[in-house]
């Protein structure tokens, strides 16, 4: 299985590949060709940069002009692991890559699967979630298959995602200054307790601008059938009457990303998760599929009091991304 995978990847041809995370839709960061088709197969606007995958630190710093301190206590803690850093580039990294801006996402994803195949490559890979662009990020081989035809991609089977959702994306810049570009299954506080830990200074700092921050959409990881983020306690009843009076609030599309309106609201479906948040996590792209693929019209998640604990940050942040509609 490596072995296709390898050849491919030297063939110019984007493999998937299994991560902790989800799976990513890979190419060589040297290989312009390959990374193009990346963007064609997932129908991705160029404006949306790619994360770069390596098999270890060593290969991390020789993509940056700088290794800031901060990087390396972060890395140190928690590499291999769902932790993206946001850093200053150098001419390694193409602008196709980075959507022409002067920093370059890195990361060391644990799976033995991926790390084996960047090592045998002996390039890092540049690789978004493998999915369609502005839809559901896949967790098994099955639900990349589902998204791609066989002949356009091949799936390198690592078994399902053990973490569930995208890597933590931290910008480091001017030195100390960090901030959360996507929030992941590492918190705010996990940062500032391994910064601590190791006596570093920094202050945290709001990013709004495309150029540090250009994958702020207001919709993404979209299911097939439309959500309901239901912000509190209801009766199913209720909701169905509830969509169907304000389902044309629903644009068709915001900022290029389509939005969904349910063909009828006979049969509405409740996204259930565990109340641990590590386990919600791993469920929730799952989940979000079969429910969609269940016949239901519409689906509804209803928020409840225990999601308000930081655990559950990066959850939320996924199912308010993925909703329609928004009951208050
Ligand atoms: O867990 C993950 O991060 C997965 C696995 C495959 O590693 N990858 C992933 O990639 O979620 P993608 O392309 O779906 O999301 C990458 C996010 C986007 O929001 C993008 O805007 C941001 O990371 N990003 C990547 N490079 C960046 C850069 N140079 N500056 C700012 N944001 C960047
Ligand atoms: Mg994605």
């Amino acid at each position: 299985m490596i072995e296709t995978a390898k050849n491919l990847l030297l063939q110019g041809q984007p493999v998937a590949i299994p991560t902790e995370t989800v799976y990513g839709l890979a190419a060589p960061i040297d290989n312009e060709q390959a990374i193009k088709k990346i963007f064609s197969l997932k129908k991705r606007p160029f404006f949306d940069p790619l994360i770069v995958h390596v098999s270890n630190m060593e290969q991390a710093k020789a993509c940056v002009k700088h290794w800031p301190a901060l990087a390396d206590v972060l890395a140190k803690k928690f590499w291999p692991g769902p932790l993206t850093l946001v850093l200053d580039k150098n001419e390694k990294i193409s602008d196709l890559i980075t959507s022409g801006l002067s920093r370059v996402g890195l990361r060391q994803p644990q799976h033995p699967l991926a790390l084996e195949l960047i090592k045998q490559v002996g390039v890092p890979l540049a690789a978004p979630s493998a999915n369609k662009f502005g839809k559901t990020s896949p967790t098994t081989a099955d639900h990349v298959r589902q998204e791609f035809k066989a002949e356009d991609v091949f799936v390198l089977d690592g078994g399902p995602c053990q973490v569930g959702i995208e890597s933590t994306v931290l910008l480091i810049k001017n030195t100390n200054q960090i901030s959360i570009l996507r929030q992941g299954f590492i918190t705010a506080s996990d940062i500032e307790a391994a910064l601590k830990s190791q006596a570093q200074v920094f202050e945290w700092i709001q990013t709004t601008s495309k150029n540090e921050a250009p994958g702020h959409l207001q919709h993404h990881y979209m299911p097939a059938v439309p959500l309901l983020f239901c912000h509190k306690q209801v009766e199913p009843s209720q909701l169905q009457d509830w969509f169907r009076q304000n389902q044309s609030q629903i644009p068709s599309s915001v900022e290029g990303v389509q939005l969904i309106r349910p063909h009828s609201f006979d049969n509405a479906k409740e996204l259930v998760l565990a109340d641990d948040s590590a386990l919600a996590a791993r469920q929730l792209y799952s989940e979000m599929r079969r429910l969609a693929e269940s016949k239901a019209d519409f689906l509804y998640f209803i928020k409840k009091p225990q999601h308000l604990h930081e655990s559950w940050a990066a959850i939320l942040d996924r199912l308010t991304k993925a909703a329609s509609l928004h009951y208050r």
